[in-house]
Order: structure tokens, then C-alpha cells, then sequence
């Protein structure tokens, strides 16, 4: 799991503290990613992080006083949501030392991987409400049973956005899983080859490292992952795109825009205060007139 970026985009709020860590509703996104990770059956789970992430590593470590503090005020539910012992996932660390983009945070896990196939899921992306989304297992079935090199999730997004976003161009097969001929980074929607959006989940092959080192860095002096997955395709290689169903709807906590959006999805599904939260809002909603933002 890449969490080592700097988060510029969510700044002052990621200064200094990693993106991963922000709440959504009542846990920390990377929180959720986990939960995500551990019930579709993955138990070895690689942060890759950088300076300012300690937070990451401590959040998943025992806490024993807080563990005997909850024991002894009998509060099962937030043993049971703390207790990250209990999930039978084993946590492992590495340092990207310098933030050089996703194909380099990816490349730091070669050793890990081996000669396995692995996962990435982005550190900063929930996939459906409360993270209940089974596409990796989806994507792990492809996996095997097309022989593939990588396998990308993605999501249907409004012709507008595409410039937002990696988008995949599909081979002509119709349904849920396709083969992908070519990607593109963040294409305006004149030219967008579809409205596929990569989603923050892949599989891959170990042949993704060489193709990474293959990479040139791109004017900001970044390796992207998305060129890796082109050179995957121009190889001739099996890429195949799975498409995540609409419960699987992708949370991409990168901007304010859509932290706010998700924050507030994830609020007003909360069991115990979701009722009371939507009143609030309905009230404020009703009493405060739209404002247009000012830059200054
Ligand atoms: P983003 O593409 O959102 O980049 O990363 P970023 O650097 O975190 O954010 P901005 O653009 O400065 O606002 C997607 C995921 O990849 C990780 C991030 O931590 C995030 O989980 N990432 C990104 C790395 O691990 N290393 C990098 O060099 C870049």
C-alpha cells in the first residue's frame, strides 16, 4: 500500500500528517483500506511510506494501555474496531526515501513481492461506503484464470472528468472484464479513449518492476505507474480491466472537493449518529444561503 506521497493538494491539513491518516466519519482512511484488504483474504500488508508517516506505523501497533482501558470499561466495540492483532493481517514498513510517484513507490516492494504476484491498493482510496467492496477478490479470479500481467479496477466517470484521472482505452468486448490496448494520464474529454477510470486498486505480475525501471520520470520528475501498465500493454502482455460495480463507487480522498463529499456520505451512513447528522444538515442546509467561495 503507497502512502508515502506528500498530499499537497489536501494542504495545510497534510503538513504534518499523512493524507492516509485523515478521518472519514470515525476512522482513518487507511483504516478503511485494510478492513477492505483483510476481507477479500489479504494477510501480508506492505506500507511503503516516507518522512512524516509515522503516524501510520503507530496506528496499527498494540497499545496495551489503551487495550486494558477499553478491556476494563467493557467498550467491545472499540476493541473489536482497535484491535488490529485480532485481523490475522501481518504489517510490514519501507521507506520511499524520496517522493518520485507511484511507479517508484511500487518499485520499493520488489523485494516483498518476490517472485509473486502482488496487490497495490492506494493508501488514499476507499472503494464503496464502509469499504465493502469484493473487487480484488474479482480481480484476483481474472488474474488467474486470464494468465494475466496486471489486472486494474476501474470505474465508469462522467465524460468531464476524465481529465481527473488515468483512463484505460478497452478492446471492443462488452460486460464487466475487458482487455486494455492502451492507457492515458489525465486526458482531456475530446480526447479520452473512454470514460474508464483507473480506481487505486491493481495486480500485478513481478514483470511490472522491469517495465518501471523502464520509465522515464515526467516533467515534474515523477515515474508514473500508469506508463509502466502502457509499456505492459505494448509488449503485447495480457492487461485486463475489471469494472467496479456502483456499491463499489471509488472514494479518491486526493482533493478537498471529494474529502468533503466522502466525509459526509460516510457521516450520514454512520449507525448511531447518521439519523441526527442529516437533521443537522437539513437545518443548516435550510438556513444558510449558498455562497460563492472567494480566492484571496
Ligand atoms: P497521489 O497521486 O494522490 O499523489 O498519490 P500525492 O503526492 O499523495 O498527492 P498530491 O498530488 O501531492 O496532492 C496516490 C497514492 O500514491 C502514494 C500516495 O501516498 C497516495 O496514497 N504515493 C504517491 C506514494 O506512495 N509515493 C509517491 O511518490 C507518490
Amino acid at each position: 500500500m503507497p502512502v508515502a506521497g506528500h498530499g499537497t493538494r489536501l494542504l495545510p491539513a497534510t503538513k504534518s500528517q499523512p493524507k492516509e491518516m485523515l478521518p472519514v466519519a470515525r476512522k482513518p482512511i487507511v483504516q478503511y483500506v485494510v478492513e477492505e484488504l483483510v476481507s477479500n483474504g489479504i494477510q501480508q500488508i506492505l506500507f511503503v511510506t516516507g518522512r512524516n508517516k509515522a503516524s501510520i506505523e503507530n496506528h496499527f501497533d498494540h497499545d496495551p494501555e489503551l487495550f486494558r482501558t477499553l478491556t476494563e470499561a467493557n467498550k467491545q466495540d472499540l476493541l473489536q474496531e482497535t484491535n488490529f492483532e485480532a485481523m490475522r493481517a501481518h504489517f510490514f514498513y519501507t521507506r520511499q526515501r524520496l517522493q518520485k510517484g507511484l511507479g517508484d513507490a511500487v518499485l520499493c516492494a520488489e523485494n516483498f513481492a518476490g517472485e509473486e504476484p502482488f496487490l497495490v491498493a492506494l493508501g488514499d482510496s476507499i472503494l464503496g461506503l464502509n469499504a465493502v467492496s469484493r473487487a480484488v477478490s474479482r480481480m484476483a479470479e481474472v488474474f488467474d484464470a486470464q494468465r494475466a500481467s496486471c489486472v486494474i479496477a476501474v470505474e465508469e466517470v462522467a465524460r468531464e472528468e476524465t481529465a481527473f484521472y488515468g483512463i484505460v482505452e478497452p478492446d471492443a468486448s462488452e460486460g464487466d472484464v475487458c482487455r486494455v490496448v492502451h492507457l492515458v494520464e489525465k486526458p482531456a474529454p475530446a480526447n479520452a479513449p473512454s470514460n474508464l477510470a483507473i480506481a487505486g486498486r491493481y495486480i500485478f505480475s513481478p514483470a511490472i518492476f522491469d517495465m518501471i525501471r523502464r520509465v522515464a520520470p515526467d516533467r515534474r520528475g515523477e515515474i508514473q505507474l500508469t506508463d509502466a501498465i502502457q509499456l505492459l500493454c505494448e509488449e503485447g502482455r495480457p492487461v485486463i480491466a475489471v469494472k467496479l460495480s456502483p456499491e463499489e463507487k471509488r472514494y479518491d480522498i486526493g482533493n478537498f472537493p471529494s474529502y468533503f463529499e466522502s466525509f459526509v456520505e460516510f457521516a450520514l451512513a454512520d449507525p448511531v449518529y447518521g439519523v441526527e447528522f442529516r437533521r443537522t444538515l437539513e437545518r443548516l442546509l435550510a438556513k444558510t444561503p449558498a455562497r460563492t467561495g472567494v480566492l484571496v
